[in-house]
């Protein structure tokens, strides 16, 4: 039985407000990306999500923020990287900058190399409390003398720790196998939200996702065992979140062992019923 199960409707910095300090282990959440998408006129205060988040975050905690740039007038607008430095300034650490690579591209365009990446940062208030390192990449020096020892780590067994890449295959049936979950212009995939839940909190903790959207990090977060509460300011979406946790109820997460994320036709997990 989840201790909380909440996804609230309303505006993220005002419910966000109502929140006691040192109350959240993990957040995994997705920003709209500039203008990329209308979110039915919504607009977000960046600066004030992100005091919210570092204030309700338990030391030790993790925010995990994927986030990607939309290209304007010839440029990048950079807003990745300037969100990041501001949650740097707030006191966060840049536990890491990780990239979701994605097996097709959204925005063609033909004078760049197409865009098949977002950034994952990962920032840690404080020394990180969790971190269950997924090992899952085949090690290549398995049975081999001496292991792998670059960089002090010595990997004798069969599978390694992964790499900070990780690669899902994107687009529907990949994401989610959720019909429901298209109902959502941008759900990001599943395996996404579940690999970061695993990495960095354990079963009871509480997760939060801000921009709740489909309801992918509730529905994952209610799989792995974790508390969770999801915000959105639509009332659409949150109804969908609601039903798309509910019908997880069945679900049980299956992990395929030993399959690298780096191969491009890697799906890794997947659901079984
Ligand atoms: C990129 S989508 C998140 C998608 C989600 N990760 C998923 O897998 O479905 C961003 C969401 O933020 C919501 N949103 C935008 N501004 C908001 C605000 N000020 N407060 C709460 N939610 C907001 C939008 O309605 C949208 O559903």
């Amino acid at each position: 039985m989840n201790k909380y199960s909440s996804i609230i409707c309303g505006d993220n910095v005002s419910v966000l407000k109502g929140f006691p300090d040192n109350f959240i282990d993990l957040v995994v959440t997705s920003p709209p990306y500039d203008n990329l998408r209308s979110y039915k006129g919504y607009v977000f205060d960046f600066e004030n999500v992100a005091k919210e988040l570092f204030r309700i975050i338990k030391t030790g905690g993790i925010v995990v923020w994927v986030v990607g740039d939309a290209t304007t007038k010839g440029s990048e607008t950079g807003t990745s990287f300037k969100q990041a430095l501001y949650f740097m300034s707030l006191g966060l650490n840049l536990h890491d900058t990780m990239i979701y690579e994605k097996s097709g591209m959204a925005f063609p365009d033909s004078n760049r190399y197409h865009n098949v990446f977002e950034y994952m940062f990962i920032f840690s208030k404080g020394k990180p409390s969790t971190t269950n390192i997924i090992k899952d990449r085949p090690n290549k020096w398995v049975g081999k003398s001496g292991g792998n020892h670059r960089g002090g780590l010595c990997e004798r067994g069969e599978y390694g720790a992964r790499f900070n890449i990780w690669r899902y295959p994107n687009g529907r049936d990949n994401t989610s196998k959720d019909r429901m979950a298209f109902e959502h212009p941008a759900p990001f995939p599943e395996s996404l939200a579940r690999d970061h839940i695993i990495s960095w909190s354990n079963e009871n903790d509480l997760v939060l996702d801000p921009f709740c959207g489909s309801g992918t990090t509730l529905k994952m977060a209610k799989l792995l065992k974790r508390d969770f509460i999801g915000i959105d300011c639509s009332e659409e979406y949150c109804r969908l979140s609601r039903r798309r946790v509910d019908e997880a109820e069945n679900i049980r997460p299956v992990r395929k062992q030993g399959q690298s994320v780096a191969h491009p036709d890697n799906e890794q997990l997947s659901l079984l019923p």
